[in-house]
């Protein structure tokens, strides 16, 4: 194993961009090519009703593993926004109800949720962020009698603010309240065990932290859950017998596998999985380490510079994600000014995002920081 020879790229840019799409390790892109071409030129001669029947075994068991579920407590699909809405509208939250998140989670862990409660005529909370930044405490205090639903992101995808998913959970079970979870910012960096945080639901995408390719959503359905809830996407795929295709017959499977539903890009759930095992190989509580070592460091390195950090400073709710801004330069700018320089990180909001991963050294933030130096030069405050 060698980051040289398995993110060719981490060599010719300075990369800090995982919380919008990660490098993909060697193993991981050559699966997929190999599989679309293969398909491309073979056609099903390799890919039979048999391996399609099997084809998410080798995802759905690395991720599995990652998160200290069973094999057929996880499901399958194209994308995280794709679950979160099967699982909304399996959920259904009932009318008068409250469906608790916060105004700064990503659209994807909010907006399925608020369409099912505009049909039912239950209720969205959202906690209010203050500086980008939610109250924790605020958030398990507005988790109370009238609460049917928490849905949270584990790490906020603009100021990478990390939530203590064990305490939310108990407020939730507390009040009888379905508890979901994207974890698209924090698996694959950060560690996270279903069995000792009472989830209802985890979804994850794939090309963030998992270092995997676009086009794979993967989800955890709680056993306690898994048979209940009645996936509010289907297809074909929803039989268990996914080649009985019989219209009027769909015996669903009596676990999470329920939630897959069609045909998707079969190649990326296998190089997913090829992803997710490279991280693991390393260990995510290592990765988490290093990559919070290099978020110190650009914290550190930028402290004398006319730049405010944006993320949460606190051990215990930060993550690998810094985001900052000049209070004089426009973000945009600034992050075009680095990309000129093969500096890559993103614009979200006014404020520019950086994210190092398992890829990135401390030449890389030495790199960025000597870079943001020179952008304050070149656009020193006139002074007062
Ligand atoms: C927290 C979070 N959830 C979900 C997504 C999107 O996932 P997908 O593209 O698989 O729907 C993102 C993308 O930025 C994200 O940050």
């Amino acid at each position: 194993m060698s980051i040289e020879t398995d993110f060719p790229a981490s060599a010719k840019l300075t990369y800090l961009n995982a919380a919008n799409v990660a490098l993909m390790p060697r193993s991981a892109s050559d699966y997929v090519e190999a599989w679309q071409r293969d398909i491309a030129e073979n056609g099903s001669l390799n890919f039979d009703e048999v391996a399609e029947d099997l084809v998410f075994d080798e995802v759905r068991g690395a991720f599995a593993k990652l998160i200290g579920a069973g094999a057929t407590d996880v499901a399958v699909a194209s994308s995280a926004s794709e679950f979160v809405s099967s699982i909304a509208w399996a959920v259904m939250p009932a009318a008068g109800t409250r469906i608790v998140t916060t105004d700064v989670v990503f659209p994807s862990t909010s907006y399925p949720w608020a369409r099912v409660a505009r049909h039912t005529g239950a209720e969205m909370h959202y906690v209010a962020a203050r500086d980008d930044v939610v109250d924790e405490e605020e958030l398990i205090a507005a988790i109370d009698d009238r609460t049917s639903v928490v849905s949270i992101s584990h790490v906020e995808y603009s100021t990478g603010q990390r939530f203590n998913l064990k305490r939310i959970a108990d407020a939730a079970a507390h009040v009888g309240a379905f508890f979901m979870v994207d974890a698209s910012q924090s698996l694959g960096a950060v560690p996270l065990d279903v069995r000792e945080v009472a989830i209802d639901a985890l979804v994850t995408t794939s090309y963030k932290w998992l270092c995997g390719p676009f086009g794979v959503g993967l989800a955890y359905i709680s056993p306690k859950r898994q048979q209940v809830l009645d996936p509010g996407i289907t297809g074909w795929r929803s039989h268990s017998e996914i080649y009985d295709l019989q219209a009027k017959r769909c015996v669903y499977h009596n676990d999470a596998r329920r939630f897959e539903f069609s045909t998707m890009a079969y190649g990326c759930a296998g190089a997913l999985a090829k992803s997710i095992e490279y991280l693991q190989v390393i260990g995510i509580p290592d990765i988490m380490n290093q990559n919070l070592a290099l978020a110190d460091q650009l914290i550190k390195g930028i402290s004398g510079l006319d730049i405010q950090v944006v993320s949460p400073m606190s051990r215990e709710a930060r993550s690998s994600i810094v985001s900052c801004k000049f209070p004089h330069i426009e973000s945009k700018t600034v992050v075009q000014e680095l990309g000129e320089k093969k500096i890559f990180v993103s614009p979200r909001r006014d404020y520019f995002r950086v994210s190092p991963h398992l890829y990135n050294t401390s030449r890389d933030i030495d790199h960025l920081v000597e870079e943001l130096t020179a952008i304050g030069k070149a656009n020193r405050r006139a002074p007062e």
